[in-house]
């Protein structure tokens, strides 16, 4: 695909700026459409507000005419549009209502031969019956006329290994041509694409990988308390299992799930599930109800290391380590260390957090102070909980300063500390 095709990246986060980078990075005009006016605004002035995207990226970027904008205008004559807005769970169902408005606003300037991509994660047959069918009530253009596809992302935020170039990329087209220039857009951007019969599938391929481990980490999640009970150190079992070269993935205990997927996307599979066959899907229920406990699990491990240095939660401070939802990131949605800290504050604990990656502007609606990683928050504090492996958090340091510690990512392995792993 020429790089003279005008690309709109529709949704500037996570998701959509990583991939405007890429697009203008190998060449295309693009404009990245964002309905949130301080989102642009920072945008504009080259200031990266995703992990993934440093401000000097962004700035050659700009440099090379990268435009951020709040104004379908903008948008006008677009070859190319790739949707990357959220899909969040409204009351425990999925809220397609960003999707729809993506929609709407693409197919007042979506012509004939162009070619309109959905990247957020999403449930099979959304594409086709959701997605398209506002496309063409707003255009006026019918199946055939424009080309049409669905390619799930994979981004993992904070890996140094995978980013958007070297990961594979799963496309799909509602036909033979549409799957065709779908293929030919993201081959311009990525090493190797690998290309799915139908939208459905390759929509479906999200939902499994992130059903997996979904499920994967539950699992570990469970045997993590079992296995205390019987006296059995989980950590150097999985350890152990992980040696073996076949069969086998590993996959590590912790305070719960978060972000933007796990809490989310096997909902999603679920729902369409029972609404269309009937079915309840039980490895995702059981999964949803082992992990959504695994912050009550932590509460109940605080209060008893705690008492066993004759000590009550209510009224102890306490210093969560890690507010994002996974290590070397800065998102905190759905992160389970809010849950933590919900169930000790409400028996009375004094909660500070410290998060070197999470910036403290964006903490306004948080009830807690953001204290910076030292030795004197750590020996202040009657209990450390490690809730997140940051790099940053130095295990040496942590073990010498803290009275006691709750290691729920076994950080301190190795060290000599008062305290136990999860
Ligand atoms: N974050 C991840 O690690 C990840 C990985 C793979 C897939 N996904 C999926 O990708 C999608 C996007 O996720 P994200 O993490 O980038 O979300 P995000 O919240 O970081 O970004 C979405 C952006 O879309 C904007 N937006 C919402 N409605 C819009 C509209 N109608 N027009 C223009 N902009 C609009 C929001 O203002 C926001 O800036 C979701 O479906 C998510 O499940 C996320």
């Amino acid at each position: 695909m020429t790089a003279e095709k005008r690309v709109v990246v529709v949704g500037q986060g996570y998701v959509g700026l990583p991939m405007a980078m890429r697009a203008s990075e190998v060449g295309f005009p693009v404009v990245g459409l964002d309905a949130d006016e301080a989102r642009v605004r920072s945008l504009q002035q080259g200031d990266s507000y995703v992990g993934d995207v440093s401000s000097g990226q962004l700035q050659s970027a700009l440099a090379s005419g990268y435009i951020a904008t709040t104004d379908i205008q903008d948008c006008m004559e677009f070859d190319v549009a790739v949707v990357s807005v959220p899909t969040p769970l409204y009351d425990g169902l999925p809220d397609l209502s960003y999707i729809e408005a993506a929609a709407r606003d693409l197919g007042t300037h979506l012509r004939a031969g162009a070619c309109v991509i959905l990247e957020s994660t999403t449930y099979p047959g959304t594409t086709t019956e959701f997605f398209a069918p506002i496309l063409e009530e707003v255009s006026g253009l019918r199946r055939g006329e424009y080309h049409l596809g669905y390619s799930p992302e994979r981004i993992d935020p904070g890996n140094p290994t995978y980013g958007l170039v070297n990961t594979p990329k799963v496309v799909s087209g509602v036909d033979l041509e549409s799957l065709s220039v779908v293929d030919a857009f993201f081959s311009a951007l990525v090493d190797q694409t690998v290309p799915v019969g139908s939208c459905e599938e390759a929509e479906l391929v999200k939902l499994l990988e992130n059903t997996f481990r979904h499920v994967n980490i539950a699992l570990v999640n469970e045997l993590a308390m079992f296995a205390r009970d019987l006296g059995v150190d989980i950590w150097r079992s999985i350890d152990a299992a992980s040696t073996k070269p076949f069969g086998y993935m590993r996959f590590t205990p912790g305070p719960g799930v978060g972000g933007h997927c796990l809490p989310i996307d096997p909902s999603y599979l679920a729902w369409r599930v029972k609404q269309h066959l009937g079915h309840t899907f039980r490895f995702v229920e059981l999964a949803n109800d082992v992990n959504e406990h695994m912050p009550d699990y932590v509460h109940t491990r605080a209060t008893a290391l705690l008492n066993r240095e004759r000590k009550a939660l209510n009224g102890s401070r306490v210093l969560l380590l890690g507010l994002a939802y996974k290590r070397a990131t800065s998102d905190w949605r759905e992160s389970p260390s809010v849950e933590v800290a919900k169930r000790l504050s409400d028996s009375g604990a004094d909660i500070s957090f410290c998060d070197p990656h999470v910036t403290q502007p964006g903490t306004a609606s948080l009830d807690h102070p953001l204290v910076p990683f030292s030795p004197d928050e750590l020996t202040t504090a009657d209990l450390v909980i490690v809730l997140v492996d940051h790099p940053e958090f130095e295990p040496s340091i942590i073990a010498a300063k803290s009275h006691l510690v709750l290691d729920t990512k076994n950080l301190l392995r190795g060290c000599e500390f008062a305290g136990e792993t999860l």
